[in-house]
């Protein structure tokens, strides 16, 4: 459920009209609804709160760190601190967001493959939860760090359990040849090593074994590999108190089958590793956000070509805004935001201004007929959408806003051009001949 309606004929976010947006900011726009973010931590977080079999020992419900990859204004993630979410995060900028934003620091897991020193530092220096390790490299580099810290890291090893899935080749992360992880037995002598030292604390183990998954089966396959691999650490006389889940579930992005409901998923979850005695840690990214925003763009002009008929729908959005169209054949729904007063349709490609095929959101698409001057809203754009804009082609960055009870506010500009080229300052010697 989202809060993206129709009211009078057009288009609206919380009662706000994406046409006022439009013309008070101007197109491309990234629009969110605060409503949506807020009612989909809560569902996501309310079905794991609701399970006895996923409290920890102590009675805590499990650490639900939002994966702030997928969308991470500060204004996004200070809507969801306040409801109470934690942060996964994957880099130094990520931590220092999060905290900004006032996510706690014990609520902060820091995951990915290539941890440089300083940010392992950083992350020990501001208490974070737990780091996820990746490999054995990096472990000895957390000890290192934390040694020269005289600090304890507390850590799991992420396992990569041999299950991928995932929407796209491009996001399953869970294949035994994906870069993320390591293998079990690895994991095990590593854990095992680690046990040992005097500046690492050994916590638990994770996985995530990719995104957009809209099937609970490989979830399930990857968890009770994950329960017996807790069994078989504790077998070894090793404690084991954490077990972090990863992130993955899938949204309807309107082409597919309808992911499974969050309260399956925690019932799943529940049956699969519940009674572990564990703290347990879910790490959603999309199903928390990507319904909850649109990229609104004008559409530029219809070209027809009169050889073939073909109609291209030339946008002022473009690959640099969304790209994930470009990069993983990614399906967005695509809705005119008046709505259209008759059935009259056409069968378009859809494209951005950008100078390369690969600029082609969609292809054979049948959409109401539009017209130059006219708004459309890609949906489900909340997640990994603004925040893998670019300014290819010297395009700005799309501003973002956020709509909460009948207001908006931009929570990132636009930038102006001269911001632009303010970031680039000519060195001296090729001054010489501009005003
Ligand atoms: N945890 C880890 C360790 C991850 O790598 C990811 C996503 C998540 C959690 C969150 O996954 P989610 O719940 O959002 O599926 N740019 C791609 C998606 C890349 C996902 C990368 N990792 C896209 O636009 O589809």
């Amino acid at each position: 459920m989202n809060h993206f309606d129709y009211l009078d004929g057009e288009l609206h976010c919380e009662g706000v009209s994406l046409t006022d947006i439009a013309r008070d900011v101007g197109t491309p726009v990234y629009v969110y609804s605060s409503a949506t973010l807020e009612r989909h931590y809560n569902v996501f977080a309310g079905a794991l709160n609701a399970s006895p079999a996923l409290r920890s020992p102590k009675g805590e419900a499990p650490l639900v760190a939002y994966a702030m990859k997928a969308n991470s204004n500060l204004a996004v993630l200070r809507t969801l601190a306040l409801q109470g979410c934690g942060a996964d995060t994957v880099s130094e900028g990520e931590i220092r967001k999060a905290m900004t934003a006032g996510v706690p620091a014990e609520k902060i897991v820091f995951s990915g493959v290539g941890k440089t020193d300083a940010e392992m530092a950083f992350a020990l220096k501001a208490g974070i939860y737990q780091l996820n390790v990746e490999s054995r490299p990096e472990l000895d580099r957390l000890a290192r760090v934390a040694a020269s810290l005289n600090m304890i890291a507390p850590f799991v090893i992420r396992i990569n359990p041999g299950v991928g899935s995932g929407g796209h080749a491009k996001i399953t992360t869970g294949g035994a040849r994906d870069k993320f992880g390591i293998s079990a037995e690895e994991a095990l002598k590593l854990y095992a090593d680690a046990a040992a030292h005097r500046n690492l604390a050994p916590v638990g183990i994770a996985c995530h074994i990719g995104s957009q998954i809209t099937d609970l089966t490989p979830l399930q396959a990857a968890f009770s590999r994950m329960k017996g691999w807790v069994e078989a650490l504790r077998a070894e006389g090793l404690s084991v108190e954490r077990l972090d889940l990863g992130g993955g579930l899938g949204v309807p992005y309107f082409n597919q089958p309808a992911p499974p409901h969050p309260v399956d998923f925690a019932e799943m979850a529940a049956l699969t590793v519940g009674h572990l005695g564990l703290r347990y840690t879910f790490e959603p990214g999309r199903v928390i956000a990507a319904n909850a925003g649109v990229l609104v763009s004008r559409v530029v002009h219809v070209h027809e070509r009169i050889d073939s008929g073909q109609k291209f729908l030339v946008l002022d959005a473009a690959m640099n805004d969304l790209i994930r169209p470009a990069l993983y054949d990614a399906y967005h729904d695509i809705r005119p935001v008046a709505a259209p007063t008759n059935d009259d349709s056409d069968i378009y490609d859809v494209v951005g201004p950008v100078c390369e095929t690969g600029d082609t959101f969609t292809r054979n698409r049948e959409l109401p007929r539009l017209r130059a001057g006219e708004l459309v809203a890609f949906m489900s754009a909340g997640a990994y959408g603004a925040v893998m804009g670019s300014e290819y082609n010297s395009r700005p960055l799309a501003p973002e806003v956020l709509v909460r009870d009948g207001g908006f506010a931009v929570v990132r500009p636009r930038p102006s051009y001269d911001e632009m080229m303010a970031r680039e300052p000519l060195p001296q010697w090729l001054e010489m001949g501009l005003e």
